[in-house]
């Protein structure tokens, strides 16, 4: 596997236009924002929204959920367009609308159902990954039980968000618990405050094979290309080109807004509170 660089699966964010934006200056892989396959197993129109592909960006669906039998009616309904690249389940949700339930971060301890669900991707021809945390909690961080899923689990690649469930956004990552998954010999791709060219080198020493970059790409939807070393236009014109395709898409206001407000700012600027995520992203 060639070293990846990822847009990251962002709720009320990463539609068509951001994905598209991204990989044209260098996200190699994008993913849709995360959805519930329940929803999309009963058609809800707006769910089935949130997976749509705009164009020729290879973009994973992101789904959550546990029930096998939801899961295939879903996967029987969908006619995967030109760009999917297949789907990617959602381990790494601490919002407790999910983890309550036993979704989300909480599934990372369900590995005899995690193999169902795979496998259930996998009757279909469709490369599956996991997108995870290290755990709920530091308990079971502690315990090691995330290591436990990526040795059982038979998945492409792991993106795994080196926090825990509990952890907020101002605690660091921890790369050094990534050198860990590395060694159980799966892919691994490293996600948690990827922006500079520093901690992509320190990241491929750690031995993973790719990098997933959430809140940085959308202030910088180019920076993929400039942790390449390669030409990115400034800010200004992104936004020119992200409106444009917006508009060409007619894509909705919530994710104009999310994405046009950051462009060009800095971390710190702007903290929102995101509903789903409740964190803060700058
Ligand atoms: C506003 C927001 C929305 C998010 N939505 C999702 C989502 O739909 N699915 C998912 O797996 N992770 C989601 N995440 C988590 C990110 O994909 C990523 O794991 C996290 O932001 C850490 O990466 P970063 O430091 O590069 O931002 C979201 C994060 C934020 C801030």
């Amino acid at each position: 596997m060639k070293f990846t660089f990822m847009l990251a699966p962002l709720e009320d964010t990463s539609d068509s236009v951001l994905r598209s934006i991204c990989h044209k200056y260098g996200a190699d892989i994008t993913f849709t924002e995360m959805t519930r396959f329940d929803s999309l197993a009963r058609d809800n129109k707006s769910t089935w929204d949130k997976i749509a592909m705009l164009d020729d960006t290879p973009s994973w669906v992101q789904i959550v959920g546990s029930d096998e039998q939801k899961l295939k009616k879903f996967l029987s309904k969908y006619q995967p367009p030109k760009a999917f690249q297949g789907i990617n389940f959602n381990y790494g949700c601490p919002s407790p609308h999910l983890t309550n339930h036993g979704l989300g971060c909480a599934m990372i301890k369900r590995i005899s159902k995690t193999k169902k669900l795979v496998s259930a991707v996998k009757d279909y021809g469709y490369p599956v990954s996991v997108k995870m945390r290290l755990g709920l909690n530091m308990h079971e961080k502690e315990k090691k039980i995330y290591l436990n899923l990526i040795d059982a689990v038979d998945a492409d690649f792991f993106a795994v968000h080196a926090r825990v469930g509990s952890q907020t956004y101002e605690e660091p990552a921890d790369y050094d618990a990534l050198r860990a998954c590395v060694l159980l010999g799966k892919p691994i791709i490293a996600n948690g405050d990827v922006d500079t060219q520093e901690k992509v080198s320190l990241l491929k020493d750690i031995g993973v094979k790719g990098v997933m970059i959430g809140r940085a790409a959308v202030r910088d939807p180019a920076i993929f290309n400039r942790l390449k070393g390669l030409p990115a236009p400034d800010s200004e014109q992104l936004k020119k080109e992200y409106t444009e395709l917006a508009e060409k898409w007619d894509s909705r206001f919530k994710y104009r807004e999310n994405v046009l407000k950051r462009i060009g700012k800095p971390a710190t600027i702007s903290p929102y509170k995101n509903k789903e995520y409740e964190t803060v992203m700058g």
